[in-house]
């Protein structure tokens, strides 16, 4: 028998709860064909947390999640909080659950899928055999710098202070490293070092690293550019690593290249194999109770919690191949069907990936 292992689970706000019901699925089916065996905790985290518990991360939560080996998330956040007071939103228990566990590395693949070409608002050509990762900076920056408010004699002014440290930017810039020796073996590290101080301790410390990646190919990209070249040549970039705030833009603008953020998987890792996976989308609260979300992005969380954290990779194999199978079968959700009127709903999808997992 395998070792246990514990997921906490939390599914959020708005579509959160029902993409998780079709990922946990995903689990149960593994258990079956692997023999694998998962002990899932359920968590609140988020606006429902802030109405049931008065706040956005609950202590009880963390600790659920300090205990696990992987956390599986939804989404979170609504309308309904966005002008609540900065303790009282959602997304200050995202930046919180971050801070706490850790987690400085934020994995974000964008890999067009030949049967979706179409889905995207780019041309076909443009992104033909496009497949990159955006490694983003998630617990420093300016973030997490210094913020706060002060009168001057032209009025109220507002700062927010952008610091990295050395060991920030190398642990990151070597993960950027690792993940690129892994794959085509091409690095981009996207700065503004023309103009910013931490960019260019950035892109000094990529510099002192590179020699001991010389079977990686580096090349500083100005994030301007690399927002602009994103679009034109895409399928050149193979990993690209930047900063929080320039990482959180740019992964972004790279899910758009697929057709449908509804389809676009994410890790946030510290050091060692513990990592949060969730989809990149949102809590869609237009959408929300409709049983139409497309949960593949969830799905394909657990295929890369399978790999980061477990080292199960027939089985994240075994979900991948199945996602693919039904899209090329020509099932879709709403976000990325071309004949709306034949879409189908979360629940059915997540049940078609599962009958179609095999070994
Ligand atoms: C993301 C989101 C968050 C971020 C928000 C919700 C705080 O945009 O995960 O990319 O900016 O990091
Ligand atoms: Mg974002």
């Amino acid at each position: 028998m395998a070792e246990v292992k514990k997921i906490a689970v939390i599914a959020g706000d708005g579509i959160g709860p029902e993409v998780v019901a079709e990922a946990e699925k995903v689990l149960k089916k593994t258990e079956e064909l692997f023999g694998y065996q998962f002990e899932l905790e359920h968590g609140l985290f988020g606006g429902i947390a802030i109405d049931e518990k008065g706040t956005p991360l609950p202590q009880e939560t963390l600790d659920l999640c300090k205990k696990a080996d992987a956390v599986l998330l939804g989404a979170v956040g609504g309308p309904k909080w966005d002008n609540n007071s900065k303790e009282l939103r959602p997304e200050t228990g995202l930046l919180g659950i971050r801070k706490a566990l850790g987690l400085f590395s934020n994995i974000r693949p964008a890999v067009v899928f030949d049967c979706l070409k179409d889905a995207s608002t780019l041309k076909p050509e443009v992104l033909e055999g496009t497949d990159l990762i955006v490694i983003r900076e998630l617990t420093g920056g300016i973030y997490f710098g210094e913020k706060f408010r002060r009168d001057t004699e032209n009025g109220q002014e507002a700062v927010d202070t952008c610091v990295y440290n050395v060991t920030e930017v190398e642990r990151i810039v070597r993960q950027g490293f690792e993940v690129a020796r892994t794959r085509r073996k091409k690095l981009a590290s996207v700065d503004k070092a023309n103009v910013l101080e931490t960019s260019r301790l950035w892109r000094e410390t990529v510099n002192r690293i590179a020699p001991e990646y010389p079977d990686v190919e580096v090349e500083h990209v100005l994030v301007d550019n690399c927002a602009m070249q994103l679009l034109r040549r895409p399928s050149s970039f193979d990993v690209i690593v930047t900063e929080n705030m320039f990482g959180d833009i740019l992964s972004d603008e790279a899910a758009m290249l697929t057709g449908s953020i509804g389809m676009l998987q994410s890790a946030s890792m510290g050091e060692g194999s513990f990592g949060l996976y969730e989809p990149v989308h949102g809590s869609a609260p237009d959408i929300a109770g409709q049983g139409i979300a497309n949960p593949i992005a969830t799905i394909l969380s657990v295929a890369l919690m399978f790999r980061l954290t477990f080292g199960y990779a027939e089985a994240a194999d075994v979900i991948e191949r199945a996602v693919k199978n039904v899209l090329d079968a020509g099932h879709r959700t709403g976000d990325i069907a071309v004949d709306k009127s034949k879409s189908i709903g979360t629940v059915a999808m997540g049940e078609l990936i599962v009958n179609a997992m095999a070994r």
